[in-house]
């Protein structure tokens, strides 16, 4: 019988968002159980949430450095940890815990600066342990076949990119109100950026799966909108692109009736694509001098790559966990085959690396450097 693979968990304790969300992505195919956790910012808390989610006593821990220590000295220690803190509590679990061997799921943005992404980047070649950071929209199957649309030259030449992550959750000051997520992702300590390092950050990486274009530099101009608040809540950046390519990204909190509306339009001298998060189960082509064709998933010609990472029939919806859990898919992947000394393959070769994460963290200094210098263009 296979071995299960076994995990613990920092953060997502009672009240908070994202952390629920992986445990639903990393169970989804039976393939990952929680058995540990540190799961909040207080050891009561922690203690009261692990409970709740029915994690043994000796193995619900008060801190996470506590739980660093109870698995390391475990012979069924746990192979990996999912963190799901918010980001100023990202580089210090995710360092010690690579550095001493367990593989690590790191939720977005990375880290809080470069330095930190620099050290971080060390340990996990050190360490050789498997690292993924969650930029989730990678795993939806139609960004799959967009990514494939593009590189195989379907698209030609990209000429240009749009891109942007609109939000209007932010356009009160919501963190006035208690409200837990608005609380910290408001606050420069303990998020680094706002909208930027939030979801620009993640508009940033889809651009980057998608076309593999690199930014060679950029021209930013950020805002705050809301009064009293002291970090960025709206962004414009002009992207150029090695090769000469160009794009426009935008990102926004305070765009008042914008849900998650992540979308990205790309431009060849052959054709063009559109795909949009709110809408995942669809993918627009269009040749030049040809009509519009959908692309539905799982659908005629949605192609190899997105059925890999497609589950239902096409018409039945799929969404946002189980594009996260194609993520999960492609960490238990390559942490089965590191174990079994092989190669990984197919979905476990494609997930965000650190070296995604840490061209994340590079992205959003860029751009608040851009904007702050009065929107300049700098190298990337
Ligand atoms: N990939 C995505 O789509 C996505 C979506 C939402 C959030 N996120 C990211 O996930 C992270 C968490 O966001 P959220 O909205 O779930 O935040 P949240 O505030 O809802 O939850 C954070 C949790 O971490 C806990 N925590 C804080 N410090 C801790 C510590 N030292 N040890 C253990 N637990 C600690 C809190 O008690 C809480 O349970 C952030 O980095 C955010 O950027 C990613």
């Amino acid at each position: 019988m296979t071995k299960p693979i076994t995990y613990g968990m920092i953060g997502g304790g009672q009240g908070a968002f994202i952390g629920a969300v992986h445990r639903m992505a990393a169970s989804l195919d039976h393939q990952a159980r929680l058995v540990a956790g540190a799961l909040s910012s207080t050891p009561e808390k922690s203690l009261a949430s692990g409970r709740d989610l029915g994690l043994p006593d000796d193995r619900n821990y008060p801190t996470w450095q506590a739980m660093l220590e109870g698995e390391q000295a475990r012979p069924d220690r746990i192979d990996f940890v999912s963190i799901v803190t918010p980001n100023h509590a990202h580089f210090e679990p995710a360092n010690a815990f690579a550095a001493a061997g367990f593989h690590v799921v790191l939720d977005k943005p990375m880290v809080l600066n470069s330095g930190q992404a620099a050290t971080l980047a060390a340990t996990v070649a050190k360490s050789g342990v498997v690292f993924a950071v969650t930029y989730n929209y990678t795993g939806y199957p139609l960004v799959k076949k967009a990514a494939d649309l593009v590189r195989s030259g379907t698209l030609g030449v990209v000429r240009k990119v749009f891109v942007e992550y609109h939000q209007g959750w932010l356009a009160t000051p919501l963190e006035a109100t208690g409200q837990k997520q608005a609380g910290w992702r408001t606050d420069p300590k303990r998020a680094g950026a706002g909208a930027v390092g939030d979801i620009g950050s993640h508009a940033e990486n889809l651009v980057a799966t998608i076309t593999g274009l690199e930014i060679e530099s950029l021209c930013a101009d950020a805002a705050t909108f809301v009064p009293g608040r002291t970090i960025d809540d709206d962004a414009a950046v002009l992207l150029r692109f090695k090769g000469g390519a160009k794009g426009v990204l935008t990102c926004s909190q305070v765009c008042v009736g914008e849900e998650n509306n992540l979308s990205i339009r790309v431009y060849g001298s052959e054709g063009a694509l559109a795909w949009r998060q709110e809408n995942p189960n669809e993918l627009w082509h269009t040749p030049r001098d040809q009509p519009r064709r959908l692309i539905t998933r799982a659908g005629a010609d949605a192609g190899p790559q997105a059925a890999a990472a497609t589950r239902l029939p096409s018409g039945h919806p799929e969404g946002f966990i189980e594009a996260f859990a194609n993520v999960y898919r492609g960490v238990i992947g390559a942490i089965r085959a590191k174990r079994e000394g092989r190669t990984p393959d197919g979905l476990a070769t494609q997930f965000p690396t650190v070296h995604d994460g840490a061209r994340g963290v590079r992205f959003i200094e860029r751009v608040l450097e851009s904007s702050a210098r009065g929107g300049v263009w700098i190298p990337a």
